[in-house]
């Protein structure tokens, strides 16, 4: 599958219905032992991944009529603390990103949903395909939906969703607590708004 990068791309498939209903194949990495899935965690992602986060979002920049196309925007911040970041439901289907926070927020048929920003497998932060209607991991290319329901490549499951809960006409995302699907499924499926 042609990867191409977040100016020329949209991610425009629908959350699937049954979210865990993808397989995850066996492990094939030749990863350093322990790299990525268990061994390194959301902030050293924060730390480390401001490189390839930039050019995810150099598209957001563009001010092109192919970017002003896309589906994806920066996430409209409306408080903070240390725990928890607060943003305006998205208005329109679509992909919205906080890169300091490191924090996909998704709005897709009439669900929304946080997601850790960094691949599941060794935290490449993730991109927002249009033309494959996914998200794709630009470094070993693994594959997810916009529910974060992993498809293929080396990851082992979903994209790691955040805990979201609403507050009138705004969500609220526990950013200390990843819920990684492979650990808690039933967390994993309930981490969803329904708007
Ligand atoms: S970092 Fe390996 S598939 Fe994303």
């Amino acid at each position: 599958m042609h990867e191409k990068d977040l100016a020329g791309d949209v991610v425009a498939a629908g959350i699937a219905d049954n979210p865990t209903a993808a397989a995850a194949p066996a492990h094939d990495c030749d990863c350093p032992s322990g790299a990525g899935e268990a061994g390194a965690t959301r902030r050293d992602f924060l730390r480390g991944g401001t490189i390839a986060a930039l050019g995810i979002f150099a598209s957001l920049g563009l001010g092109s009529r192919a970017a002003a196309a896309l589906p994806v925007r920066a996430a409209l911040l409306l408080g903070s603390t240390r725990e928890t970041k607060t943003y305006a439901i998205p208005a329109a289907d679509g992909a919205d990103i906080d890169k300091d926070a490191g924090v996909i927020l998704v709005r897709w048929q009439g669900s929304v949903i946080a997601f850790n920003l960094s691949c599941p497998h060794q935290n490449t932060a993730l991109r927002w395909n249009q033309g494959d209607q996914r998200f794709q991991c630009p470094k070993h290319h693994s594959q997810y939906t916009p529910d974060g329901t992993f498809i293929t490549g080396r990851a082992t499951r979903g994209m790691d969703r955040m805990p979201i809960t609403r507050a009138g006409n705004t969500v609220v995302v526990d950013l200390d607590h990843i819920i990684k699907q492979s650990d808690d499924m039933a967390a994993w499926q309930a981490a969803v708004i329904k708007v």
